[in-house]
């Protein structure tokens, strides 16, 4: 291949370099003399390589892949090992397909259970969702096949999601909206990422520079290659000037046409254009293979890592004594038609064409009977499957009841309108447990479910969209054959009521405005105090865990977390410990809680293991707004170390000094109050130094007054007689010695 640099780029001809920047078609980058075209497939959760010799009409004809669980439930598993894994196998099933980038993860944040792709995205936390996909991405990149991480950003709803104005205040984006994305730009290096559809506070993402340009590649240093999300693009021009590089797909001849005309009227500098063609040649030098020399490769080990992905993420939600794991001897009545059409996978742009797809029917012990008990077809139930479940389920010592929203219900292009179950699931559950209590609910949905009969049953478990492993893996965790370790990486509610956006959320045709601010999950249910259904974080074992010996210490611009965990129980498990920060400290408004890190172990029966992490500097930082940094505030925090964000089994308080003043820089419009108290040695000397302790001592132990006067700047205290030259010297003492 030739060289690629600037002087090549420059060698080809303007209308060349026009048909660089849009795709060639559908799934393919432009072909110029010297360099070939690349190919790119979704997706996400396994692949989604259309057949290059079939028009891209259907999108459900690809080629034949493994279809791992959705990110919903690999979230679940917060092993960030695990995730690298499912990106090498996804990259050495992309390679083996010549696929030069593949598109996802999509780590848009879970603002509202309503959304229509919450289930191919992983979580309501940033660092959480950050984690994930850094692990991800470096696993597929890591194979040759570069990654596009999307959809760049706040793009957290489907309905009218070409047009829609996603407004945000500042700090609620940097600190909820976009921090996921600087951690996986940063850390992981991605080869691109994919602007989505929506306007950002009124500007179209496709065209957004402050976006694209000034917080990507500026602030975080992004060198790759942005593309737009299918059909993001409305004014090309536009776009290429705010730091888009490829149009996707391409408008054939009309995309290069615009561009060419827009160079020659002068309404686009040829440099501009260059720096973009650049970006793309690289992208498919680096990336880019010869789609016609497909491998092998082995789809079977592919197909027991899905299981075992799904294995290390399915949410033991409840277990009332010991219901699980199933005892061998006891009858077992399988009902629900989800248990012989699994949903197993996402919709739109997620779909696999899945390699082997095994069904919980299939995979069900050969003893158990089944009864579809409701069709999926229809929320009516059906009185005669109504009658041949009862009748099962009334001579079976146990019921696993399959329950779930349907394909039609959520999938990728439109938002949900409710996330309670089809009435017919509800109505047969209700029935099931009058004639026989001991009833499993296995959940297979996209995002949160409302649950009302939650205290009927004895025992949940959520699959998510578990992959084609489907069957294997519940059943893996039924029996016992493998200990659940999954979390949820979302809370559910009790209704969706609670939840913050209700009521706002997909209102307005053209405006969503993010009025919950930094608030979103946990962090709003915690604020009020609100009872939850499951909280973030849950998720129970077949064994237990104890917590013991917190110590928190500062060390060299980091605070050292350790503490002791023990599994108590009788069988090996697995824990994820969560460590959360609660900021005592800082003067803006704060989450009672936030998680910070994560660990997950593995214990035999009576093993203990030590676990320390180390906690940057951002950990304890808030995105400052009016300095437009991070600020880590000095002061006191409360570290918390749970089993999930309800359940924290240690706590430590301790003081940063790594960080700044939460008073910030003294002036004449500080408080008197905090000058008072600022522990500062400094502040206390200039306090003296300047003669303007003698004059505020009086003041602040008149009992009467002093909260009054503490509520006075300094700029007033000439209305209180102190003399102004007293207080400009104290000013100027502190700004000396700072
Ligand atoms: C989706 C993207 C996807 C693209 C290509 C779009 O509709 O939003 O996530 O990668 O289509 O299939």
């Amino acid at each position: 291949m030739v060289k690629i640099d600037l002087d090549f780029v420059e060698g080809l001809t303007l209308e060349e370099r026009a048909s660089l920047v849009s795709g060639k078609d559908f799934w393919f980058t432009a072909k110029v003399p010297g360099v070939d075209r690349m190919m790119m497939s979704d997706g996400p959760s396994g692949l989604r390589k259309q057949d290059i010799d079939v028009a891209p009409a259907d999108i459900n004809s690809s080629v034949d892949a493994v279809c791992f669980p959705s990110s919903a439930l690999t979230a679940s598993s917060f092993d960030d090992q695990m995730l690298f894994k499912l990106g090498h196998h996804l990259g050495v099933a992309a390679n083996a397909e010549k696929l030069g980038v593949l598109l996802g993860p999509g780590v848009n944040i879970k603002r509202s259970p309503l959304a229509g792709r919450n289930f191919e995205y992983f979580s309501e936390d940033p660092l959480l969702t950050g984690r994930m996909a850094t692990a991800y991405v470096k696993g597929v990149q890591e194979e040759g096949v570069g990654v596009s991480v999307k959809h760049f950003a706040a793009n957290n709803r489907e309905d009218q999601r070409f047009t829609s104005s996603s407004n945000i205040d500042e700090r609620t984006l940097r600190e909820i909206y976009l921090a996921q994305f600087e951690r996986i730009v940063k850390e992981a290096h991605p080869a691109t990422l994919m602007c989505s559809y929506n306007r950002l506070n009124g500007t179209l993402n496709s065209q957004n520079q402050r976006l694209l340009t000034d917080i990507l590649r500026n602030e975080w240093g992004f060198e790759g290659l942005v593309m737009s999300d299918w059909g993001a693009v409305a004014d090309h021009v536009a776009a290429l000037k705010a730091g888009l590089d490829l149009e996707m797909p391409g408008k054939g001849q009309a995309s290069v046409d615009e561009v060419v005309t827009a160079v020659k009227e002068g309404r686009l500098q040829e440099s501009t254009l260059n720096r973009s063609v650049l970006r793309v040649l690289k992208m498919v030098e680096k990336w880019g293979k010869d789609v016609n020399k497909k491998e092998p490769y082995d789809k079977e080990e592919q197909h027991e890592f899905a299981r075992q992905m799904a294995d290390d993420s399915i949410v033991l939600l409840k277990n009332d004594h010991h219901q699980l794991p199933l005892k061998t001897s006891e009858s077992l009545a399988i009902i629900g038609e989800l248990a012989a059409k699994p949903r197993f996978e996402g919709g739109g742009s997620s779909h696999v064409n899945a390699h082997h797809v095994v069904t919980p029917l299939d995979a069900a012990p050969a003893s158990a009977n089944y009864a579809a008990g409701y069709s999926l077809t229809t929320s009516t139930s059906d009185e005669n499957l109504t009658k041949d479940a009862l009748q099962l389920a009334k001579q079976s010592d146990r019921v696993i009841f399959f329950a779930g929203f349907p394909e039609q219900m959520e999938t990728e292009g439109f938002d949900k309108k409710t996330i309670s179950l089809p009435r017919n699931q509800n109505e047969l559950l209700a029935q099931v447990v009058k004639v026989n209590p001991n009833v499993t609910v296995v959940l297979q949905n996209g995002s949160v479910v409302e649950m009302p009969w939650a205290d009927q049953v004895p025992a949940i478990v959520e699959t998510y969209l578990a992959g084609e492993t489907v069957g294997e893996a519940t059943w893996d965790i039924l029996t016992g054959k493998v200990n659940p370790s999954g979390k949820l990486s979302e809370s559910f509610p009790l209704r969706l009521q609670d939840n913050p956006t209700y009521g706002t959320f997909d209102r307005d045709h053209d405006e969503e405005d993010y009025r919950e601010g930094i608030f979103v999950g946990y962090r709003y249910y915690d604020l009020y105090e609100m009872p939850v259904r499951f909280p973030f974080g849950h998720g129970l074992s077949y064994t237990s865990f104890d917590y013991s010996d917190l110590r928190v210490n500062e060390e060299r611009n980091e605070v050292k977390v350790e503490f002791t965990i023990t599994n108590s129980g009788n069988v090996a498990g697995k824990e994820v410990a969560q460590v959360y920060v609660a900021n005592r400290v800082s003067r803006v408004v704060m989450p009672v809680k936030e998680l910070r890190d994560f660990v997950k172990v593995t214990l035999q029966p009576g093993e203990s293991t030590a676990v320390t992490l180390s906690l940057p500097r951002r950990a304890f930082s808030y995105y400052n707004v009016a300095k437009q940094q991070w600020e880590a505030d000095n002061g006191a925090y409360e570290i918390m170390v749970g089993s999930s964000s309800r359940d924290i089994r240690l706590t430590a308080n301790f003081d940063l000094t790594i960080g700044v003043s939460p008073l910030g820089e003294i002036t004449a419009d500080s408080y008197i109050g905090d000058i008072w108290n600022d522990q500062d040695p400094q502040v206390q000397s200039a306090l003296k130094d300047s003669g303007l302790y003698e004059v505020l001592k009086p003041m602040m132990d008149d009992e009467q007054w002093v909260a009054i006067s503490a509520n006075m700047p300094l700029r007033s205290v000439a209305a209180t007689g102190i003399d102004e030259k007293v207080r400009d010297k104290f000013i100027r003492l502190v700004r000396d010695i700072k």
